[in-house]
Parts: C-alpha cells; structure tokens; sequence
C-alpha cells in the first residue's frame, strides 16, 4: 500500500509498477462498486482539445462529472488561440477563473508537459502528438487485464502504424512494466529504427494471429505521415488488416482491440469491428473509469489530499 503523491499523468514511462496498478485498481473499484468516495465537489477540470476527439474529450468529460466536478470544455476553434493567443496563456487565463485541473490534447508532443510547469493545477495528457496518450493505454490495459486476468503470459501483437502511434508508444511502454509479452507488425515504412527493450518485431498478421492472444490494430494515421507510406488502403487492409478470411481463422481465446476511431474496412473488415472478439466498445467503457481514477488521484494530490493505492 502507497499514497499516490502525482499531480500529472503525461506519459506511462513516468509511473512505476506499483502506481499502473494503483490507476487500474481504482478504475476497476469504480466499474464494480460505483463511486463511493468523497466527490470532488467545488472542482473544475478544463478539457482543452486542440486536436480533433470524440473518445478522449467526451470520456474524460464524463468522468469528471462522475466524481463530482464541473466541466469547461473547449476546442481549437473556439479558443483565443486562433486569434494569436500562446497555448501557456490561454492555460494561465483558464487557471484564473478558477480551475483545478487541465486535460490537455495538441498536435505538438510536449504540450502537456509545458502546461504542467506552467500552471499550479493538475495536468493529463490527452495525447500529445506521436509522443503520449497515457489514459489510452491505461484503459487499453484495465480492458486487457479484464479479460485475461493479469499481464503475466500474456502475448500482445501491435500491428500498423507503429512509428506514427502514440497510442502505440504508451501501450509498448506500459504493458512492458507490466510483464506482458509484446512484438509488433506492420509495414516496413510505418516502423520506428528501433524498438523498446523486450518489443519483438514479427514479419507480418499470420505470424502475428498465430503468436498472439490479443490483437491490437492500430488506426492509420494520414495526418501525421507528410507523405504517402503505403500504396493504397486497399492494398493495407489486404496485407495487415483484420480481412473477413482472417476473420474467420481466429481462434477462439483471440481478442480484437482498436483505439478508435475504427476506419472499416483498412484496419478492419466492417464486419469484424462488431465480431465476439472485439472489446473497441468495452475499452471505450472503461476509458470513462481510468479517466475517473486518474482525474481523482491528480486533483487530490494538486490539493495535498492524501489518497492510498495499491
Ligand atoms: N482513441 C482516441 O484517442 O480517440 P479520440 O481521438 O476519439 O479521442
């Protein structure tokens, strides 16, 4: 048993062993039992998405609600940012009126970690950029250790566009503090030049379908390649997506994950995002949990509040 003394989630490689588990513990307390702590009543959380979201955004909105918070949600668009305005300041004027806590998503890898040394509140990372999306991967994890009951023997094949993937990135990194087996596969040109300790890299979808329990299919990332990686995505779908035929080769214990949003028919055939093996809706459920242990354990020590995990 410890106390949880962060302020800030930017990234998984930050949080050792003991604190991973603490998040999924209480996230799982929060699924079975409801939320049966002192709420968080007279709070604020500011999501500030500067990066288009549906999960994220919508799901930590969700969560803070949950625990008792108020809400002030805003976007790229709406924001003075488009009138010339510095993301510090905007995060400086938003702490002003009485805020709490920031969840932050921004194009830029870093942004998180510069608001965090800027304001006096708590900060989460919402994905900033190829680098982080820590609360992705944490939810990722809660839905692995669901279904499998913990991470040891547990075989975890990535498969995509590893290089472009912060998702991937944060995934790597914490299922390798919690003992998981990982490789990954995916198209020569979306591959980082090297990999984390331990990653395996596997020559393609049947080697990875035959070695792994869970398959995880990244979503391709356009917006983050300056220029064409693959000859099409009908040519993707065929070489390294979840097609109908391989569909139906998988085995009974197998599970399929995605972070969403799904493109049908390029990661996966539109069938199979629906199918017995997929938990992308599961994951997305407990993305609201993980957001709530997270944003609970980061307000409370922003406010010196003791909170024991593990
Ligand atoms: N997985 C994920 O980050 O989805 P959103 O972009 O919809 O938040």
């Amino acid at each position: 048993m410890g106390k949880w003394k962060k302020k800030h989630l930017i990234d998984v490689t930050d949080l050792s062993e003991d604190e991973l588990s603490g998040v999924l513990d209480l996230a799982a307390e929060f699924k079975e039992k409801g939320f049966g702590r002192e709420p968080l009543k007279g709070m604020t959380v500011a999501n500030m998405f500067y990066e288009a979201s549906t999960r994220t955004a919508n799901s930590f909105a969700q969560a803070a609600r949950n625990i008792g918070c108020a809400t002030l949600n805003f976007s790229k668009g709406s924001s003075s940012v488009s009138k010339g305005e510095t993301l510090g300041d905007t995060a400086r004027v938003i702490e002003a009126m009485g805020v709490d806590g920031f969840v932050i998503r921004h194009s830029a890898p870093g942004a998180a970690k510069l608001i965090s040394a800027i304001v006096e509140g708590a900060v989460a990372n919402g994905g900033d950029g190829r680098h982080a999306h820590p609360t992705q991967c944490l939810l990722d994890l809660m839905t692995m250790r669901g279904n499998n009951g913990g991470f040891k023997g547990l075989k975890v094949a990535i498969i995509g566009d590893i290089l472009h993937s912060r998702v991937a990135r944060s995934l790597m990194a914490g299922l390798g503090k919690l003992g998981a087996e990982v490789a990954v596969a995916g198209p020569s040109t979306m591959m980082p030049g090297t990999l984390p300790d331990g990653v395996m890299r596997l020559g393609g979808i049947e080697e990875a379908m035959g070695w792994a329990k869970v398959l995880y299919f990244l979503r391709i990332q356009l917006e983050r390649q300056g220029r064409p990686l693959i000859a099409s995505l009908r040519e993707y779908h065929e070489t390294y997506g979840l097609t109908a035929e391989r569909m139906g080769s998988l085995k009974r214990e197998q599970l399929i994950m995605h972070p969403g949003p799904v493109n049908r028919g390029v990661e996966l055939a539109a069938r199979s995002a629906d199918c017995g093996a997929a938990r992308i809706l599961e994951q997305v459920a407990n993305g609201v949990y993980v957001r709530m242990a997270v944003l609970y354990l980061l307000l409370s020590a922003a406010k010196g509040r003791e909170v024991s995990i593990g």
